[in-house]
């Protein structure tokens, strides 16, 4: 059945016979025979090959590592990085890959936070897609097509580029990569108003096992539905997205309000954390709690929280409903600032006043560290003697913060089953556990990512017992899989903690569309056992 395919790849319909010949081997150089011999001569795929001999290796590995613990001299490397630089070179390594049974990495930006995209315990190879990264916005139709090494802040900057009155409800951080960003959910300022990114994607170019190139209508809207929030890697490449633009107004607004454990900061948390998820949908408060040296003790160290504040509308309208339904937290008119709406998401990111919107467009990460990050989703408010003894043991373990993302507004609307992503209706805020932390090596990463851990465990009894994640902070704390008979099962593991109710039908689509499991990673969508374990 899958030759099928091959009428339209005519390269490797005679190529696959010659190579059938070779030995199967897991051998960097044999496996780049195949790329050499498969691939289409009008694009050339030999400079698009980074061997760890070549002089660019470590600086293209480097590119794209936004995790400094996994850039490490004991960091498992690729035996080499294709930089894809034409379709056909994805369609190439799929089927060569397979054929070698290589294991292939998939990165887009780069930005897991367990380094799924360009670490692996087996042999592997990196496909990169930062070069395919263009961005075509069509205001006509309110659409644009957007290819996978393109960063969230390319996409922001090539709308504003053409319209003014258009946007897209996506994650912040400008160097976010489409790719992973997309294919996992896409949670932004305006989730409130207009839910994630997957929330409106319309179409997409998907390669599948077999080396084909698929859209919408030829993968079928299983699959589709899939690629949408389930986590492309499970599924094939992702070439491009196709999305729906929606409307901003011409001035929206943002505030920033910081107070001190001393400032009655219980009493604002446990009033924002019974409201945050009720407010008209055009707001969006963000809150962030970390230790800090307290001013006044010496020695001492406090709570302090920050709350940052976003609204589709102008200041004055944003400082009466903030001060009507949330008056804890004191916001004063001064607290308040103007901007348009691509000036709003550089603010957002905290650049100085001032900066130009061009900084959207820049690939280099300012503040590289290493990271640990886990997730929750809050469906009860947290009482005030709970948020006592949560600040209490942050000052104990000091570096974990805590960032808290409102929900309610247009994602209760939308029904758990509509994407993978099943995190929609019932929840007050996603719970983000962060550490970031300077120093390399493993006593150091075993020590901070015991301090998240033991914040994640101490905040147990504020959750209910099917505890959710988000799939996006990638954590493999919530299980990994070893891809034998008990795949299955390890997958459940994980897999219902991200996909809740989701998780079967994501199963049911991977053992069709991948039988053989090709498209594999720590935390993949396992196939059904039957199929699995013969
Ligand atoms: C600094 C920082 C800020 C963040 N901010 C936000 C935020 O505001 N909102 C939010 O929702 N999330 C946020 N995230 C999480 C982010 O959404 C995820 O890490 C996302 O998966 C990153 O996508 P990427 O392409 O950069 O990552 P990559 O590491 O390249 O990919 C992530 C996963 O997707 C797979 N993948 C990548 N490209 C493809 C493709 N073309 N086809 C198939 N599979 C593919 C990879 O194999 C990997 O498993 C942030 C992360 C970081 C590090
Ligand atoms: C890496 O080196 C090989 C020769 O060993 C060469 O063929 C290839 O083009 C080099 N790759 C790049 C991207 O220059
Ligand atoms: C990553 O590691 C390399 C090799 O040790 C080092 O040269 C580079 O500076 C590191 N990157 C960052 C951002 O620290
Ligand atoms: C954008 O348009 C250019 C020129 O027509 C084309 O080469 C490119 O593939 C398009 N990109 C996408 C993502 O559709
Ligand atoms: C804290 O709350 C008390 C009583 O609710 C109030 O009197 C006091 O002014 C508040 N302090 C601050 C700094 O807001
Ligand atoms: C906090 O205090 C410690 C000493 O107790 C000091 O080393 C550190 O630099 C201080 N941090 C900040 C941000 O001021
Ligand atoms: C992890 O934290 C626990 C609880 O605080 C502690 O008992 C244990 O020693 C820590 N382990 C490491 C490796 O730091």
């Amino acid at each position: 059945m899958r030759f099928l395919g091959f009428a339209i790849f005519p390269f490797l319909s005679i190529l696959a016979l010659s190579v059938a010949r070779d030995s199967v081997t897991t051998d960097g150089r044999t496996f780049t025979g195949c790329l050499l011999r498969l691939s289409n001569p009008s694009y050339p795929i030999s400079s698009a090959i980074y061997f760890p001999s070549n002089s660019t290796y470590s600086s293209v590995l480097q590119s794209y590592i936004r995790n400094l613990r996994f850039n490490e001299s004991n960091t498992p490397k690729p035996q080499l990085i294709l930089t894809a630089l034409h379709e056909s070179h994805i369609q190439t390594a799929i089927v060569c890959a397979k054929y070698h049974g290589l294991q292939m990495r998939i990165r887009s930006g780069g930005h897991d936070f367990e380094g799924s995209s360009y670490v692996s315990d087996v042999p592997f190879f990196i496909l990169d897609m930062f070069n395919l990264r263009s961005i075509n916005v069509s205001t006509e139709d309110e659409t644009a097509w957007v290819e996978v090494g393109a960063t969230v802040g390319e996409v922001y900057y090539r709308i504003a580029e053409k319209s003014n009155i258009h946007g897209f409800p996506t994650g912040t951080c400008p160097t976010v990569g489409v790719g992973g960003h997309f294919s996992g959910g896409g949670y932004g300022v305006m989730a409130r108003k207009y839910g994630l990114s997957i929330d409106h994607i319309v179409d997409a170019r998907l390669v599948d096992v077999n080396g084909q190139i698929l859209d919408r209508a030829s993968m079928g809207e299983d699959l589709f539905w899939a690629i949408t929030g389930g986590g492309a890697s499970s599924f094939g490449v992702v070439l491009a997205f196709k999305i729906k633009l929606v409307h901003v107004p011409p001035t929206v607004s943002i505030f920033t309000v910081e107070r001190t454990y001393a400032q009655n900061l219980t009493d604002i948390v446990h009033s924002l954390l019974k409201i945050v998820d009720k407010l008209d949908r055009e707001v969006f408060i963000k809150t962030a709690i970390n230790v800090v040296n307290d001013t006044h003790l010496v020695e001492k160290k406090t709570i302090q929280a920050t709350f940052l504040g976003y609204f589709l509308g102008d200041p004055t309208g944003l400082f009466s409903l903030i001060n009507e339904r949330f008056p804890e937290m004191g916001l004063r008119k001064s607290d308040c600032t103007e901007h348009s709406w691509i000036e709003s998401i550089v603010r957002w990111n905290n650049f100085p006043v001032g900066t130009s919107v061009e900084v959207l467009l820049n690939r280099n990460h300012p503040n590289l560290q290493h990271l640990k990050r886990k997730s929750d989703y809050l469906k009860k408010p947290i009482p005030k003697q709970g948020l006592e003894s949560i600040f209490k043991k942050m000052i104990e373990l000091e570096t974990p913060m805590l960032k808290l993302f409102p929900y309610g507004g247009f994602m209760s609307e939308i029904p758990p089953s509509a994407k993978p992503f099943p995190h929609r209706a019932g929840n007050i805020v996603k719970v983000e556990y962060g550490t970031n932390w300077d120093e390399n090596g493993i006593e150091a990463a075993n020590h901070y990512i015991n301090l998240t851990r033991n914040l994640y465990n101490f905040m147990t009894p504020f959750f209910s017992k099917s505890r959710g994640a988000y799939l996006n902070y990638r954590d493999f704390d919530l299980g990994i899989n070893h891809h034998g008979l008990n795949s299955y099962i390890e997958g459940a593991a994980y897999g219902i903690k991200y996909f809740k109710d989701n998780f079967n039908r994501l199963v049911q689509i991977k053992t069709r569309v991948d039988p053989e499991n090709f498209f594999r990673n720590e935390q993949s969508i396992p196939i059904f056992p039957s199929i699995g374990s013969q």
